[in-house]
């Protein structure tokens, strides 16, 4: 070899052995130190790269093990493991002092390989026993990388972990009670990426086992590995939780494949023995899970029910996988749990969902037609049922099935207010006025918009037939903002950017794009359109030069609504505001403006 390239690594070791000594240094005083560790390893690996770039493989293969190990034992907890790694720390040390002196003879560089064998395979040893807790049951690992459990009872498998070469990736992590590693599965630091279970243990241990990594662990991946699984075929594996079944003798390569596929979130849950037949993941009419048929719902919503309203499931790759049933309620376990892993969206089925919101819109229509329950009770469960709607369109997109859900909401609207106005008990009455927007205050903007809208319609006197239609076009009057910014959605165009400016001129026509060819009369969708236009000029989209005016009744009335809607949000946290006076009513048509004043002023 080029002696110039030796001169240039001999320069390297001697900048940096005064480096490698300082942590060693640091380490004798107080072992447990893990960032010196993760130093030596740092230093350690410039090494690794100047063997590797000058061939010099077997000394590159000795330092690349050394950096590894020195990474990994940042996690280690255990002091004897801690001690064994500073005794490969000072050997590699004196290794480098001797590679210096050698390098340029081949005599001594060959009894040198010699040395670099035995500490390579003491460094192994090291490895396999402190980190990679196969023989003595460590758990000390890289919370930072996935991890297999796996629980075994006759060491098979950890026999074939031994006798791999690679690096294991995931990384293997045994164990032979469940006791020692309720700790780990309860910590959500760890990135647990599947279980193995040897079939072998008993079903009292096993059995139970799997109870507690459901509960502490939905969603991950189970895999029982069993020398005979003809005999599990008599049971319902889908109902334990286990998603496959591994024959024994299986390498560990097909295991890991199996959860590298997981991690990659290419799962398939067929079974690695094609002699038994857990099949793929199915709903629970044993149709394949189509991802569309599901919608998000917020983990906190969830926990507040005394039951599930629904079926829940968990997203594990691009599949679901049902962890909760409707009716149970799940547990302070589980909900911790969820809350510790940073878990925030369920899963329900799109069909579970519609017949829920079909429930509720039943329990509503029965309070608004009861006479003896107050206007303010039924108010505000009109406006929840809206709440729930809105969030269901959101959640699907506009489609006829949505438009089917809003219309069920509106026609719960209409009941409820039917009448508020007509024997005159509540016409200027101010309380009742302040309650009902008071009702409003935190409601979703689309919910409170189309309940002003169904007040308007009363003062107005509406016809019966078109009334619903104009609330519905009123709930739905800016679906065109259902993916924009919580500030673009707040509709105050002096807080945008001009970008957000451009995004929110857009609403109008973008929410009639989605609406069209649904059913809605081309009026409607026009009102949809025009409902930021003023009479005079003012609004968007703008005016086509020498046009007539275009606004008509029903885009007044969903824009009166609209900025009434917003002032009495804005009021709710500024007592000052009074909404009534802030709303430019003289921008309205005569008749709207009476309409107005017949109920608020
Ligand atoms: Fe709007
Ligand atoms: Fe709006």
């Amino acid at each position: 070899m080029d002696m110039e390239f030796l001169g240039s690594l001999v320069e390297e070791i001697d900048d940096i052995l005064p480096q490698l000594k300082a942590p060693v240094l640091e380490l004798q005083k107080q072992v447990n130190n893990p960032k010196y560790f993760a130093r030596f390893g740092q230093i350690i690996d410039r090494l690794f790269g100047t063997c590797s770039m000058l061939d010099l493989n077997y000394f590159a293969e000795y330092f690349g093990m050394m950096k590894d190990i020195c990474y990994k034992s940042r996690f280690l907890d255990e002091e004897a493991g801690q001690q064994a790694v500073l005794t490969l720390m000072k050997k590699c040390i004196y290794i480098l002092g001797r590679l210096k002196e050698s390098i340029s003879n081949e005599e001594k560089t060959i009894a040198l390989m010699e040395e670099v064998a035995k500490e390579l395979k003491n460094a192994s040893t090291v490895k396999e026993n402190y980190l990679y807790a196969i023989r003595h049951g460590s758990v000390s690992i890289d919370p930072n990388e996935d991890i297999i459990i796996i629980f075994e009872k006759f060491k098979k498998m950890s026999d074939l972990v031994m006798e791999s070469e690679h690096l294991m990736t995931p990384t293997p992590l045994f164990a032979s009670s469940l006791l020692s590693f309720h700790k780990k599965l309860e910590n959500p630091d760890y990135k647990i990426t599947a279980i193995l279970i040897d079939a072998s243990l008993d079903k009292e241990i096993w059995l139970p086992l799997l109870e507690v990594v459901r509960t502490l662990r939905p969603g991950i991946p189970i895999g029982l590995v069993s020398g005979l699984p003809e005999s599990f075929k008599t049971m319902d594996l889908k109902k334990i939780g286990v998603t496959n079944v591994f024959k024994y003798p299986a390498s560990f390569e097909t295991l890991q494949q199996y959860a590298v596929s997981i991690l990659n979130g290419e799962i398939s849950f067929d079974n690695h023995d094609s002699s038994h037949d857990t099949g793929p993941l199915t709903d629970k009419d044993d149709h394949p899970i189509e991802l569309s048929n599901f919608i998000e719902m917020l983990t906190a919503k969830i926990h507040l029910c005394a039951k599930n309203p629904f079926d829940i499931y968990v997203k594990v790759g691009n599949k679901m996988l049902k962890f909760s049933l409707q009716n149970e309620k799940m547990t302070n376990e589980q909900i911790q749990n969820h809350k510790n892993k940073n878990i925030k969206k369920y899963y329900v089925k799109r069909d579970d969902y519609e017949q829920y919101l079909n429930v509720c819109k039943q329990e509503v229509a029965r309070i608004t037609s009861d006479k003896s329950i107050d206007f303010g009770s039924k108010i505000s469960k009109t406006a929840s049922l809206g709440a729930e709607t809105y969030s269901y369109i959101k959640h699907c997109g506009i489609d006829k099935r949505t438009i089917n859900e809003a219309n069920g909401f509106v026609e719960n609207v209409s009941n409820s207010l039917n009448g508020v106005l007509k024997d005159g008990k509540n016409l200027k009455n101010p309380e009742f006025i302040k309650s009902f927007m008071k009702d409003l205050a935190g409601q979703e903007h689309a919910v409170s918009v189309a309940m002003l809208t169904g007040l308007f319609l009363e003062s107005l006197e509406a016809e019966d037939d078109i009334r619903d239609q104009i609330i519905l076009s009123a709930f739905l009057h800016d679906i065109g903002l259902h993916d924009a910014s919580e500030k673009i959605k707040s509709e105050n165009e002096d807080e945008m950017n001009d970008e957000e400016k451009e995004i929110f001129y857009n609403h109008p026509l973008k929410g009639v794009e989605l609406l069209k060819n649904l059913g809605l009369k081309n009026v409607l969708l026009d009102a949809i359109e025009r409902h930021h236009m003023r009479l005079d000029g003012h609004g968007f989209p703008r005016w086509e030069k020498g046009s007539v005016n275009k606004v008509n009744h029903i885009a007044e009335v969903i824009g009166l609504s609209e900025e009434l809607s917003h002032w009495i949000t804005r009021a709710s946290s500024d007592e000052s505001i009074n909404p009534l006076s802030m709303v430019k009513k003289e921008y309205f048509s005569e008749k709207i403006q009476k309409a107005f004043l017949k109920i608020f002023i």
